[in-house]
């Protein structure tokens, strides 16, 4: 497993459902990734294309963007962790919030799923977020409690595991919170169980090169999760390099 400790800021690129080989091609050939290397930069295609980028990357982690939480057997369609890590994945969203909205996915499923990455040495990229309607109500924090009470599994820790803070209504709008109420729900995250002191807290929810930067200084901000943004070779750039 990659070793959390080395990297100070992380910089995953959530690809999503685009993407193909001339794209990847391009894309590759475009970037140019931090001379500092303990930035830790991260691409997450679709599945179809992990091997590929696997073969032909330089300079940085490879992600998927879900697994299966079985392990083996009579589940047609899905893919393991054991088959990851055969081909060199190093890191894996898991209950990213279009798959808790779309694919009903539920936090034990969250849970198995990270347990089974963390077993094959592949590290979990753990979403957590409040919906909009949550955040009216004034439950963001009860909500995040509760998806890390049921989402995170007893096995995860600092050196194996990260958490994604991605407010839901932040998510490919071009809306975020400001930058003190990232600060304060990372510091709620990392304080309100000694379990997650430690962790690395990344943001994610339209990050993009111009707000980039004051978010990954946020003291409690370790890099960000990048959805649109990190689809254009340019704007990715400008936002691993700043
Ligand atoms: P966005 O997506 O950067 O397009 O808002 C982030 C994500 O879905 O992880």
């Amino acid at each position: 497993m990659i070793k959390l400790d080395n990297f100070s800021s992380f910089f995953v690129a959530n690809w999503k459902l685009n993407g193909n080989f001339k794209f990847i091609d391009q894309f590759i050939s475009k970037i140019s990734l931090p001379k500092d290397s303990s930035k830790c930069v991260v691409i997450c295609p679709t599945s179809i294309y992990l091997d590929y980028i696997s073969k032909n990357k330089m300079g940085f982690y490879l992600g998927a963007q879900n697994v299966s939480q079985h392990k083996d057997g009579a589940f047609t369609g899905e893919i393991s962790a054991d088959s990851l890590d055969d081909i060199n994945v190093d890191f894996c969203i898991v209950g990213h919030s279009e798959r808790r909205q779309f694919f009903f996915e539920k936090n034990e499923e969250i849970n198995h799923k990270s347990e089974n990455l963390i077993k094959n040495n592949i590290v979990p990229i753990i979403c957590i977020g409040e919906t909009l309607e949550d955040k009216k109500k004034g439950i963001t924090n009860d909500i995040l409690e509760e998806q890390l009470k049921k989402s995170i599994p007893i096995s995860s820790n600092f050196e194996n595991s990260i958490i994604a803070y991605e407010p839901v209504w932040a998510i490919g709008t071009g809306l975020t919170p400001t930058n003190d109420e990232i600060n304060d729900t990372h510091s709620f995250i990392r304080e309100h169980n000694a379990k997650f002191n430690k962790f690395k807290i990344i943001y994610g929810g339209s990050v993009k090169a111009n707000n980039v930067n004051e978010i990954t200084s946020l003291l409690n901000v370790d890099g960000a999760l990048i959805g649109g943004a990190s689809l254009k070779s340019d704007e990715f750039t400008k936002i691993i390099q700043d």
